[in-house]
Parts: structure tokens; C-alpha cells; sequence
């Protein structure tokens, strides 16, 4: 009995590893969501700036399949997607800040209402295009993006559910997941830039994206980030010291390539069409 009353108060050491793994999800979060500033920048500044010019053509000059001058469905799906590409980038990060959640608890539901519904908008409006459009790329990407949508889809239900059961921190671990896997896009640039930062060069990728590289990253993008979450969240849950040491190595490692992802997809996506 005595041991289990000892075994569950925290000690000085392990309360200081619970502080240091809270300081590493911290700094990735903080380089992420710079990372994420850029992306919603480049969605603004290209697709929002030449829309505001009346010259929505040179959408075309980076879709893959790109806008088609009757009314159609196809456009409906990308112009919505498009637009609500910004909103859930910029919105995402906001659900974290622990002052906006005591705070301005109202704006949290709010925003969190939004969020979920912008990802159900994203989701099924990239559904559509893969099949009725066809793939961006080959049939592999296709099948990581249908992955990508479905575990946004389960994580946004998951995060909604709990939040409305009041299962606060089970919502808490959700809203974790669904971050992540609405991220599996943003990820993919970064995953991208990385390959080709490490290999000066971008061996295993193909024009047709149906390369051994391709094909590892289509799947990577949104599971390799829930990996790494899951790692953290089981991490946090623990009393073990060395498992939350574990996850704090992780998250310093997962900030070190998302700090080099950043800058390559800055310089390989974002920044030519600026
Ligand atoms: C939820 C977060 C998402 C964001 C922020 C996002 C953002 C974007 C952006 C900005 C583009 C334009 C390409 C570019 O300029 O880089 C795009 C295109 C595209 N997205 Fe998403 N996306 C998301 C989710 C998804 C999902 C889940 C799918 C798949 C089911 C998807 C499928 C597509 C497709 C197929 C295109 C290409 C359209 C074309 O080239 O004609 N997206 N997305």
C-alpha cells in the first residue's frame, strides 16, 4: 500500500524529465508552426494575390490538374480547397496555446467547430479530385493521400466525439492526432526537401512519382508524424523516466529535420512562386 502511494507521487527527478519533454514538444511545436506561417503564406500571397488580380490562370502553372473554364464540379473542389487550405493551417496551431484554451475558452470551441469541419471540407474535396480528376502523381501517391484523408477523418471525428462526451483529455490526444495527420500535406514538402537535402540530389523519385522514394513517402507522410505523436502521448501518459527521455530525444531529432524540411520545401515550393 505504501509502495503504491510512493509509486504514484512523482519525484524531483522525474517531474524535471516531465518538464524537459514538455520544453522539446514545445520547441517543435514553435519551429512547426512557423513552418506552417510560411505554407499559409505561400497559399495567401500565390493563390490569394493572383485570385485578387483577376488572374486565376497561373493557378494552373502549379496544379496538377488545375481549373477548366466551364463551371464544374472539379473547379468547385479545388477553388474550396484552395481557400480552405489557409484557414486550417492557420487555425490549427491556435487549438495548442494553453492561454487561448483558459482563457478564451469560447474561441477554442469555436475555432475547434471550424477546425474540424474546414478538415471534413479538405478531406472529401481531395477525395474528389483524386477519383474523379484522377491522381497528382502516380497511383501510389493517390493511395497516400486516401490514407492521409481517412486518418483525418477518424481523428477529426475522435477529437469532436470526446470533446462533446467532456473526455477531456482523451480529446486532448485526438486534437494531437488530427493536428498531425491535417499536417500530412505540409509534411510531404517537408519530407520532400529533406530527401533532397540530405542526398543533394533526389535518388529513388521519379518524374511519374512512382519511385522507390515515392512510393516510401506517400505512405510516411502522415504515418511517420503519428509515429512520433504517439511516442510523445504514451510518453507523457508514463511514469517511466526512460521512456519520456526516449520521446524527448525523438522530439529534439523531429525538430532538427523539421527545421532543415522548412527551409527546402521554403526554397523548392514556396518560394519560386512568390
Ligand atoms: C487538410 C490539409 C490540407 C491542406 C492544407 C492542403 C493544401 C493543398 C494545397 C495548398 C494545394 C495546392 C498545391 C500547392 O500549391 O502546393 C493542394 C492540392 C491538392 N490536394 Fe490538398 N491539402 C490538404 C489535404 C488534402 C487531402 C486529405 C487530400 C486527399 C484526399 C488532398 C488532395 C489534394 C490534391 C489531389 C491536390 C491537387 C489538385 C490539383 O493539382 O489539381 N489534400 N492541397
Amino acid at each position: 500500500m505504501i509502495g503504491a502511494i510512493s509509486a504514484e507521487r512523482p519525484t524531483a527527478s522525474s517531474r524535471r524529465v516531465q518538464t524537459w519533454l514538455t520544453i522539446a514538444v514545445r520547441i517543435w511545436f514553435v519551429v512547426a508552426v512557423i513552418g506552417q506561417l510560411m505554407f499559409a503564406y505561400y497559399i495567401f500571397a500565390f493563390y490569394g494575390g493572383s485570385a485578387m488580380r483577376n488572374e486565376l490562370g497561373s493557378w494552373n502553372e502549379v496544379l496538377f490538374h488545375g481549373l477548366t473554364k466551364e463551371i464544374s464540379m472539379g473547379n468547385v473542389a479545388i477553388v474550396s480547397h484552395i481557400v480552405f487550405a489557409a484557414i486550417i493551417t492557420l487555425g490549427g496551431p491556435l487549438q495548442f496555446i494553453k492561454a487561448i484554451q483558459s482563457r478564451a475558452k469560447g474561441f477554442h470551441r469555436w475555432n475547434g467547430r471550424i477546425y474540424v469541419f474546414v478538415a471534413l471540407i479538405m478531406s472529401l474535396s481531395g477525395i474528389y479530385i483524386i477519383l474523379v480528376k484522377g491522381p497528382v502523381g502516380s497511383i501510389y501517391m493517390a493511395a497516400g493521400n486516401l490514407l492521409n484523408a481517412s486518418l483525418i477523418l477518424v481523428c477529426a471525428w475522435m477529437t469532436w466525439r470526446r470533446a462533446v462526451q467532456r473526455q477531456m483529455q482523451a480529446h486532448r490526444q485526438w486534437a494531437v492526432r488530427m493536428f498531425l495527420a491535417v499536417s500530412g500535406v505540409w509534411f510531404f514538402r517537408l519530407g520532400f526537401g529533406l530527401w533532397i537535402a540530405i542526398h543533394q540530389g533526389a535518388p529513388g523519385h521519379t518524374d511519374a512519382f512512382d519511385g522507390p522514394f515515392d512510393i516510401g513517402l506517400a505512405l510516411a507522410h502522415t504515418t511517420v508524424p503519428l509515429l512520433f505523436g504517439e511516442l510523445y502521448l504514451r510518453a507523457k501518459r508514463s511514469s517511466r523516466t526512460v521512456q519520456k527521455i526516449a520521446a524527448m530525444v525523438s522530439l529534439h531529432f523531429a525538430t532538427i529535420l523539421t527545421a532543415i524540411g522548412v527551409v527546402m520545401a521554403a526554397i523548392i515550393f514556396w518560394l519560386p512562386s512568390l
